[in-house]
């Protein structure tokens, strides 16, 4: 895990990110091939195809780095027509797959570069992002199934990690020898197209992945098709059930989902938590990507003996944190993806402030779509609408004999993807393990940024359908189930 090889203090390592952010010099890597192979073939070269749209910066609106034109229904059909699967021996797709994390690693700078161009992330982010699909490469290809693949797969993912859930869904698929067609989120096909190019180059052949951007027609016209046979998506739980019922209505009974979704993530701090500590967990969890993880902290229960002083720690800390250039390696946060987004978070804030419900907003915000985190008081979890996501933070107090009632109103809500808890009680821990309904669970430290391998990830209940990926049950999943051989 963790293997990608640069390193950011390396100064010619630097400057290949220096050339990659500087306009007069993008040619040097928007020059590579992009999906040459594949019937998609024009869609992300300005200028071919009926009206590519600009994708627009959410650091700088003004920053386009790239257009885009949407998959047509003509093109999903010769699409679906033109998947094979991919029938190489197991040995051969393990190498390919390697080969591409290794074409990942090399081109870092220009990686970095859409990365926070495209889907406006921090340097930080990026970097650790690189990492999580290099790791799910390498992760997949040292364990990939002798089992028959299911057929044409259908990836979705989002656009809060454009390469890491992008290349992690793709590569389950493909390494179980399915023919995969992936949609990535129509904010970030820039990325998604970059990546592409890397596992064709890398040998993945142009039948057995063929990427289709575009937005929900695009997605419904990939889950509700009867040449797919099994559906990968990552994205809100309203959206899951609207492609379960497409699947149920038009796929073979059983064509798999596998659903990775929302969440509703508590953090419990108890009066015996390490103050400092739990405060810089809390603004990582909450804050980092500027909330914008389905593992983020949305409603923290700190223990009413030391929130007043608790409280004062943590808005304190939230001012100094880093809202400026997401390029600058010192920043900790980054802007929201889009102007839809921000509007609307902007609009639940205001409602917060009208109602008096504002603890405290950091005093700085970044540049384009950036909001200034913010906390906002609510009485528990029962009272909160689903996910806002976005850097806003919801705190509750609780009595120390409340603790029980904070769990079951925590599982009540029905989703279960994280949640954190700071104490130095070692029986709390093993109590809380017990009764919370949750699929990765943090003691005494942030509970986001989930390791391949070490941290499988991924939910129960509303949260997703499991199993979680990076872990050992991922791909089995994306293969046929076998009749034990006789007496077996
Ligand atoms: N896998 C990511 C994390 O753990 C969430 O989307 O933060």
């Amino acid at each position: 895990a963790n293997s990608a090889g640069f390193d950011l203090t390396d100064p010619a390592q630097l400057d290949r990110i220096d050339v990659a952010r500087d306009p007069h010099r993008q040619a040097e890597f928007s020059a590579a091939p992009m999906l040459a192979e594949t019937p998609a073939a024009a869609q992300t070269e300005p200028g071919d195809g009926p009206a590519p749209t600009p994708r627009p910066s959410p650091v700088d609106p003004a920053d386009v780095p790239g257009h885009v034109r949407d998959a047509s229904p003509a093109d999903i059909d010769a699409a679906l027509d033109a998947a094979q699967v991919w029938s190489a021996p197991r040995e051969e797709r393990a190498r390919v797959l390697s080969a591409a994390a290794d074409l990942y690693e090399q081109d870092f700078g220009a990686l970095f570069a859409l990365l926070a161009r495209e889907a406006g992330k921090t340097m930080t982010d990026a970097v650790a992002e690189l990492r999580e699909a290099v790791d799910f490469l390498r992760y997949y290809a040292a364990r990939l199934p002798d089992q028959a693949p299911l057929g044409r797969v259908t990836c979705i993912s989002p656009w809060n990690f454009p390469l890491a859930i992008f290349s992690g869904q793709i590569a389950a698929a493909l390494g179980a020898g399915n023919a995969v067609l992936a949609k990535p989120a129509p904010q970030t096909p820039l990325i998604a197209a970059r990546a592409i190019a890397h596992l064709h180059a890398a040998g993945v052949p142009a039948g057995a992945l063929q990427l289709l951007p575009g937005g929900g027609e695009v997605g419904a016209a990939l889950t509700s098709d009867p040449r797919v046979d099994g559906v990968v998506f990552t994205g809100s739980t309203a959206t899951a059930r609207h492609i379960a019922r497409a699947m149920a209505d038009t796929l073979a009974p059983g064509a798999p989902l596998i659903a990775e979704t929302g969440g509703l993530n508590a953090m419990i701090v108890d009066s015996t938590a390490l103050p400092e500590q739990a405060v810089r967990d809390i603004l990582a969890s909450a804050f980092q990507s500027a909330g914008q993880r389905c593992s983020a902290l949305r409603c923290l229960y700190v223990q009413e003996d030391i929130a007043g002083s608790f409280k004062k720690m943590l808005f304190g800390a939230m001012d100094a944190l880093e809202t400026g250039d997401p390029w600058e390696l010192g920043t900790d946060s980054g802007p929201l993806i889009d102007a839809a987004v921000h509007g609307r978070i902007s609009g639940y804030v205001e409602a917060a402030r009208t109602e008096g419900r504002v603890l405290h907003e950091a005093t700085q915000s970044g540049p384009g779509h950036a909001l200034p985190p913010v906390v906002i008081e609510v009485p528990g979890i029962g009272a909160m609408e689903d996910e806002i996501f976005g850097p806003v933070l919801h705190l509750a107090t609780y009595r120390s004999d409340e603790i029980d009632a904070v769990i079951d109103a925590i599982n009540a809500r029905g989703y279960g993807l994280t949640f954190g808890l700071h104490t130095r009680i070692d029986d709390r821990v093993q109590h809380v393990v017990e009764r919370l309904t949750v699929g990765n669970l943090y003691v005494n430290r942030n509970q986001i940024g989930a390791v391949v391998g070490s941290q499988p990830f991924g939910g129960e209940g509303l949260s997703g359908t499991g199993p979680k990926a990076g872990g050992p049950l991922y791909l089995p999943k994306f293969t046929r189930p076998e009749t034990p051989a006789p007496g077996a």
